[in-house]
């Protein structure tokens, strides 16, 4: 975070047992970060598990902390077809709900969770994951199988951006997704933030999820970026992991070995000195996790190490090769 302090704030996924000075990962927080974004505890499901009732406490903690550290907050996420209670799509019947009761709940939940953070969470992921995804033909533009879609159409972006802003004006507004440095993602994700722009909707920016790989390639990187930068919008890279396996590599360890190790490294390197180039457009990078230790990429027999600090959240090799760049 010093290191980088002229470029952009150093983010890091959190729970709420990490927000505290005297644990491990507190102290890592404290040394290496400057911004945090809650893991899951600001998703739909969890602030408002059921209609009307909202629970406040994990994601307060998180934002009590980083109040009295000094530490930015980027609010994740208000408009998911993941991760959100089915009272907000379906009636008791299990039929969709109306367009006109779907948008006023989703009016009511995102003006009541950026209202209760307003001053407190600087950034939001207000729309995630909206486009389609494996789509090379580039035949289906929106995800349709989202209930935000089936209930409301296209326009449910518009207002969840609309309602974020009214209740915080001085918020940046992201829309968030993966995949974006592919080319049929990266067009969309282009088209759909143009039309928004074009409509006067009120949103700063662009988050890239980051879920890359060691072999992920600085051409769709730089390609996807000056792209963006048409837009006149900021970037954020909002949930950055660097898997130790190649795309498409099935294979998996335990440990790290000495290939992981030369491989992230490289990586590493080469996304540090891209996001650096484009410092004038990137206004924050965020790690999904704090070290090796917690990561959602894992599985029984496949660690996919992916920070720059290990499972004793000591720096690795890679945190130095990052270090030399500035
Ligand atoms: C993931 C969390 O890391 C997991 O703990 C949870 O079980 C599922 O969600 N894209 C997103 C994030 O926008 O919210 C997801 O986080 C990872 C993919």
């Amino acid at each position: 975070k010093e290191l980088f302090k002229d470029y952009f704030p150093i983010g890091a996924a959190i729970t709420p047992q990490h927000a505290d000075p005297n644990t491990v990962h507190g102290k890592a927080l404290l040394e290496h970060f400057s911004s945090v974004t809650a893991e899951n505890v600001m998703k739909p499901d969890q602030l408002q598990r059921n209609k009307g009732t909202f629970t406040w406490d994990n994601a307060d903690k998180i934002v009590q902390f980083a109040k009295e550290h000094n530490i930015k907050v980027r609010g994740h996420c208000l408009t998911w077809h993941s991760q959100t209670s089915d009272w907000m799509f379906y009636d008791e019947d299990g039929a969709l709900l109306s367009k006109e009761i779907a948008l006023d709940q989703l009016k009511e939940h995102i003006n009541t969770v950026v209202s209760r953070y307003k001053g407190d969470v600087y950034a939001w992921d207000v729309v995630n994951e909206a486009l389609y995804d494996w789509d090379p033909d580039g035949l289906i533009f929106y995800r349709e199988d989202s209930p935000w879609y089936q209930m409301i159409g296209e326009s449910y972006i518009d207002s969840a951006f609309v309602y974020a802003h009214r209740a915080d004006p001085d918020a940046k507004l992201f829309y968030n997704d993966y995949n974006s440095i592919f080319g049929w993602k990266r067009d969309k994700i282009f088209e759909l933030v143009k039309r928004l722009k074009e409509n006067d909707i009120p949103i700063d920016g662009i988050g890239m999820q980051g879920h890359w790989f060691v072999g992920t390639s600085e051409e769709d990187i730089r390609t996807t970026l000056d792209l963006y930068r048409q837009l006149g919008v900021e970037i954020q890279i909002t949930e950055l992991d660097v898997s130790v396996y190649l795309s498409g590599d099935e294979t998996g360890s335990e440990s790290y070995t000495e290939a992981f190790s030369i491989r992230q490294k490289q990586a590493y390197r080469m996304i540090f000195q891209v996001l650096l180039d484009y410092s004038d457009i990137i206004s924050g990078v965020t790690f999904w996790g704090i070290g090796d230790d917690g990561t959602w990429l894992d599985k029984p027999g496949r660690k996919a190490f992916p920070f720059l600090l290990d499972e004793n959240l000591q720096p690795k090799p890679a945190y130095f090769e990052v270090q030399d760049l500035v």
